[in-house]
């Protein structure tokens, strides 16, 4: 059983004898390690039972901090950082040597966050390297936006869970970075392509499938809860699996036409943001309810939604 609390010291305490703790952050909660010390990132990669084919994002508290350890940062890129870090958004930047290639899976580019919560801000500011942080799930299930989850699934294996409440964005950070001049999204995640056209004009957006991905986040089964989700039409899907226990996600109203069907509603009033910040906490709680499947449709897409389609995307694939 890993301890749950708020206290950064003790936090700061196992991070610096490299060991991983889980922190929170705006987006979801992370594995955290010393993202200097290779032993300490081996063991997110041991923990996370995750293939070190896939690179770690990096945290820091400053752009200064960042500096540190990239080699440069393309004036879009940089842009894009006086917008919106603290927040929800990893650059993906030429790295120095300092950052090893086992956070980097051997790329040049090193994916780097200022992530906005005051906990691990704190944390960040307190300790003297940066913090190499995946989200703190098993490699390929939902991203956990509470303390307790990763208490949950990974409680045995750490020792500390920096608590910082539910998470206020509840979907991955956006991945970002240049190619000869071109923005390119590379994840989509919890801010919105209009947000960054809005400061760097068009993007284009490149989201890895292949076995091999330049953001292998990006592969096609991930996020996935262990019920099977089925994604289209909510009328039809119920009559599809009219024989079986059904968890219907909704967007908006939506009235189930069996009785039985368990409904959860991302936000009854159509926000984004709001859905956002639910859906991998019901996708979780269906899947600790005694329910056979879960139905989905998409989102409108547009802001948010499409990032949450993405997610409900990955979720539903089934190899
Ligand atoms: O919001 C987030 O980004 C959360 C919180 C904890 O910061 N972190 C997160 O990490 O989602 P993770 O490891 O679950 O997803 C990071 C994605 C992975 O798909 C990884 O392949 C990609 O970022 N990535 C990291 N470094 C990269 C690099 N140097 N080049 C390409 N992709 C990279
Ligand atoms: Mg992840």
């Amino acid at each position: 059983m890993a301890q749950i609390g708020n206290d950064i010291q003790i936090a700061k305490q196992f991070l610096e004898t490299n060991e991983v703790v889980g922190i929170p952050t705006e987006t979801v909660y992370g594995l955290a390690a010393n993202a200097f010390n290779d032993v300490a990132i081996a063991e997110i990669f041991e923990v996370k039972n995750r293939p070190t084919f896939d690179p770690l994002i990096v945290h820091t508290h400053h752009i200064d901090e960042v500096r540190k350890f990239v080699t440069n940062i393309h004036p879009k890129l940089l842009a894009l950082a006086e917008a919106f870090w603290p927040g929800p958004l990893t650059l993906l930047l030429p790295k120095q040597t300092s950052i090893s290639n086992l956070v980097t899976s051997g790329l040049d580019r090193v994916g780097v966050r200022i992530p906005n919560h005051p906990l691990i801000l704190n944390l960040l500011k307190s300790i003297s390297f940066p913090l190499a942080a995946p989200s703190a799930n098993p490699f390929g299930y939902i991203s956990p936006t509470q303390a307790i989850h990763v208490e949950k699934q990974l409680g045995s294996k750490i020792s500390y869970v920096l608590d910082g409440g539910a998470c206020e964005v509840g979907l991955e950070s956006t991945i970002v970075g240049e190619e000869h001049g071109q923005i390119i999204i590379y994840r989509l995640g919890g801010l919105s392509i209009s947000d960054i056209e809005n400061v760097v004009g068009k993007v284009s957006i490149e989201l890895n499938q292949s076995s091999n991905p330049k953001a292998p986040g990006q592969l096609k089964s991930h996020y996935a809860p262990k019920v099977p989700l089925f994604i289209g039409d909510l009328a039809e899907l119920e009559k599809t699996h009219s024989d079986k226990k059904i968890g219907a996600l909704v967007f908006g109203k939506y009235v189930p036409t069996n009785k039985n069907t368990v409904v959860k509603n991302l936000s009854l009033h159509e926000n984004f943001t709001e859905a956002a910040v639910n859906l991998f906490n019901y996708l979780r709680e269906f899947d600790d309810m005694d329910i056979d499947v879960i139905i989905a449709d998409y989102l409108p897409p547009i802001h948010l939604g499409i990032a949450i389609n993405d997610r409900l995307k990955r979720a539903a694939w089934r190899i």
